[in-house]
């Protein structure tokens, strides 16, 4: 078991299933049921992290009320050390409504709310020296959490954890290519795990090689180049010019929905990390965690070590 220390966006997501956007004309929608859950790339990497053995500390950036309170004790009933999480000062608690529509897709409804005060101040190094890996979810998720990258990454290294970045392009950046300086912070990052579309906001390129090319020129270790149902590519320099690239297929499986996917992949490769594994093992262990969790609704779905190491006892 080992420690690792999952910082970034928390929010309460409120899921809104079976929705038609047309009955947004009504004065009352009623619908049989609704739920709520833990939601942010941060602590959906916690949840799925402490579910593979470890033990997850979050840094994040919560609100003294009811949805803060919820999202603590949902926190810790899952086996997530709460205890690091800092108090808003001006801003609620994120929340996220997500509208489901009959046909899968979806409509996010957000607050701007707690994740705008994620700064260079959330990370305890206290606490995070007593880990081994340290992992970001959602860069360019939130302006502040995006800029004090550089800083939070450097002091991280320094403690020598290994760092990994997982990317999200939130509504701040959209459109906003020319701002974001991914150098600034990769140069610290060990692993970074952008999707295509990711990679290509962040790059301006649009071919899988040159984007990783581009993403490792700029100083990342190893880059995951992640490709929903297809799989992953990892791509790392064996000396000098040379790429090294790996492709690790997805795992077919009874898809019921997709979301944390990627969140699920990270938590999977920290989990490999803090086992000492290869990088093309943690790869393994990320994709059998991703498969294992799009059976489920949501993205903690994910029930046990076990059935993600049944997953990896069919893969080649
Ligand atoms: N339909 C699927 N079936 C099996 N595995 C999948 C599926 N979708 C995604 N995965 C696995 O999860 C990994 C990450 O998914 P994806 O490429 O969608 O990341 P992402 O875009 O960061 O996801 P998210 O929307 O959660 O942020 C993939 O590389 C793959 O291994
Ligand atoms: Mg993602």
């Amino acid at each position: 078991m080992g420690k690792a220390v999952c910082f970034g966006i928390t929010c309460l997501d409120i899921l809104v299933p079976g929705l038609d956007p047309s009955e947004f004309s009504k004065e009352t929608i009623r619908l049989d049921d609704f739920s709520y859950s833990t939601g942010g790339d941060a602590i959906n990497e916690a949840v799925t992290l402490r579910k593979l053995g470890h033990e997850p500390i979050l840094m994040t950036v919560l609100a003294d009320d009811a949805m803060g309170r919820l999202l603590t004790d949902l926190g810790r009933s899952r086996g997530v050390n709460m205890d690091h999480v800092k108090k808003a000062e001006t801003h609620q608690t994120a929340v996220s409504i997500v509208c489901v529509h009959k046909d899968g897709e979806r409509n996010f409804i957000v607050n701007n709310g707690s994740d705008n005060e994620i700064g260079e101040e959330t990370a305890d190094w206290d606490a995070a020296k007593e880990a081994g890996v340290f992992c970001v979810g959602s860069a360019y998720g939130a302006k502040g959490l995006t800029e004090c990258l550089p800083a939070v990454l450097k002091k991280a290294k320094e403690l020598g954890l290994v760092t990994c970045v997982d990317i999200m392009i939130g509504s701040e950046y959209v459109g906003k290519e020319s701002e974001a300086d991914p150098s600034a912070f990769l140069r610290y990052a060990d692993y970074v795990f952008p999707n295509r579309s990711e990679a290509k906001y962040m790059t301006g390129e649009s071919k899988p090689d040159a984007m990783a090319e581009s993403l490792l020129a700029m100083g990342a270790g190893c880059v995951l180049l992640k490709d929903g149902e297809n799989g992953c590519c990892l791509y790392r320099r064996a000396g000098g010019a040379i790429l090294r690239k790996t492709f690790i297929p997805a795992v077919r499986c009874d898809v019921v929905d997709t979301t944390g996917a990627g969140d699920n992949f990270l938590a999977g490769f920290a989990a490999g990390l803090l086992e000492g594994r290869s990088d093309e093992e943690c790869a393994k262990l990320a994709t059998a965690t991703a498969a294992a969790s799009v059976r489920y609704l949501g993205a903690a779905g994910l029930k046990d070590r076990a059935e993600v190491e049944e997953i990896l006892g069919t893969m080649q």
